[in-house]
């Protein structure tokens, strides 16, 4: 089977690692790739917003199996043009990726399914956003305000702040820039990220996972794509898995496929478990990044196989997944000034390092590897549990060298110390 993965961040190059060692992938390429997938995929130019050369690509290179890494090109129907060239595809139709490109569209699905998220406010302008935040602050009880983007921003959407003029400053700003703005209920409770595969009717959930959103140490400074994560959740209360399948994967899958939208591909449930329970906090039509780079390593299920099944409809003769014991953790090295202004265009060295992944990485002329992005590196390891994985991590972090990279020193450390609590009521 040729496999053409598109994209070129860390969490495409976690993709290219898990399906070259399937042994059914024969051929494997990535475009536009970064440095550090040149190493197991071909490298091929693509433009990823441009569903025609996307399918274009998949049938000058025979690919059996595209899989679509990014948001970028599945909102703007990339699967759609490759599976109209009769190519398989993994990823979400246009149409059903708007359950990530558009926050009131995954809000009116999860209301028709039943599934439940936070209570939001929609915003049509200047003069709603004052009353949508009254009403929020009143049912919240003092709880910080939540403000968001209501279309796709790359993790960086979204104020939650007790500020109420930072929060009305947010919401102005995406107005005036002519977004859509949703002002929703403050959700408390650790986050959990939970991937699933589906091919539009059956529903195969992966390791629960959790990313680190904030910039810095201790969860404070801007949100960001994601500094880190780990996985499994030793903290998550047993269950968790199963319940979710039951009220929000499942019920969501049943949902899009009852409106003649099926969605299939990575369904990625953003949950918060608060004290009243399971929240969707947020959908997304891809694997996470960078969650997927701790939960591929802990799959022991071949990759490709379990793509192929999805993207073609027979996920439900597919094997149970299995997986590797222990954990995993993955450190995101960040250029300086990620996320405002990143600075490019500095080598970086020691990334071809073992567990090194590359996000934003290229080779220059000279064959030297420059940055190219804001987040640079995705420096991972597994360990027999996440305090050996972490430690892990962590050594291999120390032999890379970016000048004046930022990186996260507590990746998955409150877990390891036992200092995640669910809240009570739960
Ligand atoms: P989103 O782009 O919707 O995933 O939001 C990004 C991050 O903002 C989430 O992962 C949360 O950390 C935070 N967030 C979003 N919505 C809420 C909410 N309703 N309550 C609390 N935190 C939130
Ligand atoms: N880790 C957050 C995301 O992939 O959106």
């Amino acid at each position: 089977m040729r496999v053409l993965v598109i994209g070129s961040g860390a969490r495409e190059h976690a993709l290219c690692v898990a399906l070259s060692s399937d042994p059914a992938v024969t051929a494997l390429a990535c475009a536009p790739g970064n440095a550090g997938t040149r190493a197991v995929a071909e490298p091929a130019a693509v433009d990823v917003a441009d569903p025609v050369a996307v399918a274009a690509l998949a049938t000058g290179w025979s690919a059996d199996l595209v899989v679509i890494g990014p948001e970028v090109p599945l909102v703007a129907g990339a699967a759609d043009a490759v599976r109209d060239a009769g190519i398989a595809c993994f990823g979400p139709s246009e149409q059903a990726a708007q359950i990530e490109g558009s926050k009131s569209f995954a809000k009116h699905v999860m209301a028709a399914a039943g599934v439940p998220t936070a209570r939001s406010w929609p915003v049509g302008g200047p003069a709603e956003l004052e009353t949508a935040l009254d009403e929020a602050g009143a049912a919240g009880e003092g709880a910080p305000y939540v403000v968001k983007d209501d279309g796709l921003a790359a993790g960086k959407g979204v104020v939650v702040t007790t500020d109420r003029d930072a929060a009305v400053a947010h919401g102005h700003r995406v107005l005036e820039a002519g977004g859509a703005v949703l002002v929703e209920e403050y959700l408390d409770g650790p986050e959990v990220s939970l991937f699933a595969v589906t091919d539009g009717t059956t529903v195969l959930p992966l390791l629960p996972a959790q990313d680190a959103k904030r910039r810095d140490d201790g969860d404070a400074g801007p949100n960001t794509g994601g500094m880190g994560a780990y996985a499994p959740l030793p903290w998550a209360p047993p269950g968790l898995v199963d319940e979710v399948l039951a009220t929000v994967l499942q019920p969501t899958v049943d949902e899009m496929r009852r409106r003649g939208e099926p969605f299939s591909g990575l369904l990625y449930a953003g949950l918060a478990l608060t004290s009243r329970g399971v929240r969707v906090v947020e959908f997304n039509a891809r694997f996470g990044d960078p969650e997927t780079q701790v939960v591929l390593p802990l799959l022991e299920t071949p990759l490709g196989g379990l793509l192929h099944a999805a993207a073609t409809g027979t996920l439900a003769d597919h094997p149970p997944l299995r997986w590797r014991d222990g954990a995993a953790v993955t450190v995101v090295v960040a250029a300086p000034g990620y996320p405002e202004r990143p600075r490019t265009g500095d080598p970086v060295t020691g990334a071809d390092a073992e567990g090194v992944l590359h996000a934003g990485t290229t080779v220059d002329a000279e064959g030297t590897v420059r940055s190219a992005g804001g987040r640079v590196l995705a420096v991972t390891a597994v360990g027999a549990d996440l305090a050996a994985a972490r430690r892990r991590a962590y050594e291999r972090v120390a032999g890379v060298r970016l000048a004046d990279a930022h990186w996260r020193t507590d990746i998955a450390l409150a877990a390891v110390e036992g200092r995640i609590s669910l809240p009570t009521g739960r």
